[in-house]
């Protein structure tokens, strides 16, 4: 859907469900995460349309969000993949993205480029994005905002936060994180990495953080 110049279209890949979406105004996208087979791919093709895909951006390297890098890498060749360069080390380690940990180790080419911290910015089209680091849920975990909407992977849920029981999960970093992003706009519109997206984030904030 196009609304105030932005076009954002959300899909639920993978069996575990994690949320992608194609993020960008009428000439230019993004992806948003990455656990998409190579039939998804098609529906994925189909939302960019005529636009031109420009990168593949990551909330985080937990391998449900990152387990259609290398098919993207493949399919969409030469468009870059940027993650936090504190969580590019779980696309090279099975037991950093979890793979390992669940007992079937997987690893993946790493990403091209890394976001060094908070505050970066960059375009895709007419519409600016900014990195927050927001660490808690796994260290490198970034939030990509643009006014009147923020992407949160998995350190906000409509319902809860992210899981800070996997190794470098940390229950006070994700609060402070949380608080951050509690300092944005009311109207502003959320969309996690699982489960229900779109939501006003004064709503969220209303249910209190955990
Ligand atoms: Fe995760």
């Amino acid at each position: 859907m196009i609304k105030d110049n932005i076009y954002i279209e959300a899909f639920v890949f993978s069996p575990y469900a994690v949320n992608t979406y194609i993020v960008g105004d009428n000439k230019e996208v993004m992806i948003i995460d990455m656990p998409a087979t190579k039939d998804d791919l098609m529906l994925i093709d189909k939302s960019i349309g005529g636009r031109t895909l420009s990168r593949i951006v990551y909330t985080h390297g937990h391998f449900d969000h990152i387990q259609g890098s290398d098919e993207a890498r493949e399919h969409y060749k030469n468009i870059p993949q940027y993650i936090h360069k504190k969580d590019n080390i779980m696309f090279t380690d099975a037991n950093e993205n979890l793979t390992g940990y669940f007992g079937d180790p997987i690893t993946y080419h790493s990403a091209d480029f890394m976001f060094k911290g908070s505050g970066e910015t960059f375009n895709i089209g007419s519409i600016k994005f900014e990195v927050m680091h927001t660490p808690g849920h796994s260290n490198g975990s970034v939030c990509y905002y643009t006014d009147g909407h923020l992407f949160t992977g998995d350190t906000l849920f409509y319902m809860g936060v992210g899981r800070t029981d996997f190794p470098h999960g940390d229950g006070n970093t994700i609060k402070n994180s949380i608080e951050k992003i509690f300092e944005l706009p009311d109207e502003t519109l959320f969309y996690p990495g699982h489960e229900k997206y779109g939501a006003m984030l004064g709503k969220r904030k209303s249910l209190g953080i955990m």
